[in-house]
């Protein structure tokens, strides 16, 4: 296990509090953009704790389909949301690996002209091959391990679990 429940529940409230304060006292509409599918459990814990009244869109990317453990580059499926112009976008994902899917996203937001982008993630790995991406709030800081719980899987499973956790490969 590399971060447990607890260590969750007390690191959420604190990272909506930072991201509340950042929105100030009247955010213009904001919207928040939760990365699907691992930053689904992550964003509904986040968002009952951001005192915000606020929209919640939803993109989807894929970057490593179906038992691969590396980014395979990062493509977005369907569309971003058409009204971003002139809104406060918050964008959330579950973990910055490669930062290929937050560039991608953050390119795509900003060509819409929002009136401003904060990112958040509850991991970040330290690789280094990341690209440099802005990422204003992070959860924990992981050692460069496949990880997988709250939200992030291994082919799909895994998403259930309350902790995250490296994925060590079995010994037999
Ligand atoms: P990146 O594009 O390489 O930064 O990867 C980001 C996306 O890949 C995240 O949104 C995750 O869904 C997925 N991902 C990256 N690292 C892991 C991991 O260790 N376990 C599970 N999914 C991961
Ligand atoms: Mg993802």
């Amino acid at each position: 296990m590399l971060v447990s429940a607890e260590q969750i529940a007390a690191r959420v409230p604190v990272l909506a509090h930072e991201i509340a304060a950042a929105l100030g006292p009247s955010p213009r509409d904001p919207v928040l953009l939760a990365v699907m599918t691992g930053a689904l459990i992550f964003a509904a814990d986040l968002i009952r704790h951001l005192p915000v009244p606020l929209r919640i869109a939803l993109a989807t990317v894929t970057s490593y389909p179906g038992t691969a453990t590396s980014s395979q580059g990062a493509r977005l499926k369907g569309e971003l949301p058409p009204d971003l112009a002139g809104r406060d976008v918050l964008l959330v994902d579950d973990i910055l690996d490669s930062g290929r899917t937050l560039g991608l996203l953050q390119r795509e937001i900003l060509a819409r002209a929002p009136a401003s982008l904060r990112t958040v993630v509850l991991l970040r790995k330290h690789a280094a091959r990341s690209l440099p991406i802005v990422c204003e709030h992070v959860g924990f800081d992981i050692p460069d391990e496949f990880v997988v719980g709250y939200g992030l899987d291994y082919d799909g499973y895994y998403r259930n679990l309350p902790a995250v956790h490296a994925m060590v490969p079995a010994t037999s």
